[in-house]
C-alpha cells in the first residue's frame, strides 16, 4: 500500500511542484564554470528584474500622489479648509449624519472652538459653516423643530423679561389695592 502511494506520488509532476527543479539544478552544476557563469547571469537578470519592479512600484506610488494631489487641489476652498481644520480631531465625514441649519453649524463649530479648542482663524468659522450648511442642511420637520429651538433660546431673555412684568405689575395692582383699602 505504501509503495504503491509513492508510486502514484511520484507519477504526479503536479503534486511535487513546489519543489523547483533550480534547487537540485544549484547542488549539481556548481563544479562546471560554464554553469557558474550561467547561474551568475541568471542571478544579475533576476537583480536587474527586480530592480525594474521596485522603479515600477514607485512611479505608480507616484502617480497616485500625483493624482490623490491633483483631486484634492480640485476641491473647492471650503471642502479642503473644513477636511484640515476639522479632521485635527475627527476622522473626515464624522458629520455626515448630523444635520443643522447655518446657525446650528455656527453653534456646533463655536462649541469645538470654545471647548474642544478647535484652532481657527479669523472667518475660517463662517467659510466651514456655509460649506456645512450646504452639503448637510436640515429638512422637513426636523428644520422647524431646529429653528423654534433656536427661536426659543435667542428669546429666552424675552421670557425671562416678560414673566417679571407680569408678576411685578400683579405686586404693584396688589399693593395699590391693600393701600387704598
Ligand atoms: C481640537 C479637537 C477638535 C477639532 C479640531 C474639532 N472638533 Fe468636533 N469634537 C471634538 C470633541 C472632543 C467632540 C466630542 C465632544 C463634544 O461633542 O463636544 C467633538 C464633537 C463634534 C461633533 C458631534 C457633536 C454634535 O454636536 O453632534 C460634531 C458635529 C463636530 N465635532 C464637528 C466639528 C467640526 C465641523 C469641526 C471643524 C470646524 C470640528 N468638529 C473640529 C473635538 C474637535
Amino acid at each position: 500500500m505504501l509503495l504503491f502511494l509513492l508510486g502514484w506520488l511520484l507519477a504526479q509532476p503536479a503534486a511535487l511542484a513546489d519543489i523547483d527543479p533550480a534547487d537540485y539544478a544549484l547542488k549539481s552544476s556548481i563544479s562546471s564554470e560554464k554553469e557558474r557563469k550561467r547561474m551568475q547571469a541568471e542571478f544579475d537578470a533576476d537583480k536587474i528584474r527586480e530592480a525594474e519592479l521596485q522603479r515600477q512600484q514607485e512611479e505608480i506610488e507616484a502617480q497616485r500622489l500625483a493624482a490623490e494631489k491633483t483631486a484634492w487641489e480640485a476641491l473647492p476652498y471650503p471642502v479642503r479648509l473644513t477636511r484640515t481644520r476639522c479632521t485635527v480631531c475627527h476622522v473626515a465625514d464624522y458629520y455626515i449624519n448630523l444635520r443643522h441649519n447655518r446657525i446650528g453649524w455656527e453653534l456646533v463649530i463655536l462649541r469645538m472652538q470654545y471647548l474642544n479648542a478647535a484652532p481657527l482663524a479669523a472667518g475660517e468659522r463662517s467659510t466651514i459653516a456655509a460649506h456645512l450648511t450646504e452639503t448637510y442642511p436640515v429638512t422637513g420637520d426636523a428644520a422647524l423643530i431646529e429653528a423654534l429651538l433656536q427661536l426659543a433660546v435667542a428669546f429666552s431673555p424675552l421670557w425671562l423679561w416678560l414673566a417679571w412684568k407680569i408678576t411685578f405689575s400683579r405686586i404693584g395692582k396688589n399693593a395699590k389695592q391693600s393701600f387704598h383699602s
